[in-house]
């Protein structure tokens, strides 16, 4: 049995994926990044992928294009790579279940917020603003199964708290959060792909 087989879906900058690219490739995490999948084609992580000489797919959605038609092909398309894990790292779509169907148990999500917080876009401003505000003091950051289409809501496999610091700058929260981001995933995803007892090699001892 080979290494686990990781698949990443982006669809921007890529700092997650670089980060994972580069936890396996350090031995951090026993796995490797097999193939990444975007829905744009200016997404610089796939630059990042080509640099590490990971092969791409581009699934782009067609006009008029159901949710689920795209979601079927994009399926395909990670499927492709055999994946044991797939993960949606800076992925900006909501997937169907025609998708998640497609690999059960398998689909791991960041989320820039905490459990229950701040679900869908722009949590890192919305935790700002209600800072700002006085609401909270803190945010941070979480990675989670996705089993339905609940949005940012699956099973945790990790979080971490991220202070909201007023007197600096949305700027320096943002990257607090991002760093917090990526310690989380290679955490988390160093975990999922340690080798368990069942699968060590040779008769038991
Ligand atoms: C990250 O905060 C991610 O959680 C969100 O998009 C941001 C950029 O991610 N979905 P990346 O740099 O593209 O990995």
């Amino acid at each position: 049995m080979g290494r686990p087989r990781i698949v990443v879906l982006i669809s921007g900058t890529g700092s997650n994926l670089q980060a994972v690219v580069d936890a396996c490739a350090a031995g951090h995490i026993g796995a490797d990044v097999v193939g990444v999948v975007s829905n744009d084609s200016d997404a610089y992580g796939l630059v990042r992928a080509d640099a590490a000489g990971i092969d791409t797919r581009l699934v782009v959605a067609h006009a008029d294009e159901s949710r689920q038609a795209y979601d079927t092909r994009l399926a395909d398309a990670v499927a492709s790579f055999d994946p044991d894990w797939v993960l949606l790292a800076g992925w900006m779509r909501l997937l169907t279940m025609a998708f998640l169907d497609r690999f059960t148990g398998v689909v791991v999500n960041l989320h820039p917020a905490l459990p229950g917080e701040l679900p869908g876009t722009r949590s890192i401003e919305r935790a700002w603003a209600e800072a700002l505000a006085g609401d909270r003091s803190s945010s941070g950051v979480m990675v989670h199964l996705v089993p339905d289409e609940g949005v940012d809501d699956g099973p945790t496999l990790g979080s971490r708290v991220v202070p909201v610091d007023t007197s600096g700058t949305l700027e320096q929260f943002a990257t607090d959060v991002h760093d917090a981001e990526h310690a989380l995933l290679v955490e988390v995803l160093a975990s999922l792909c340690a080798p368990t007892t069942t699968d060590q090699e040779g008769p038991p001892t």
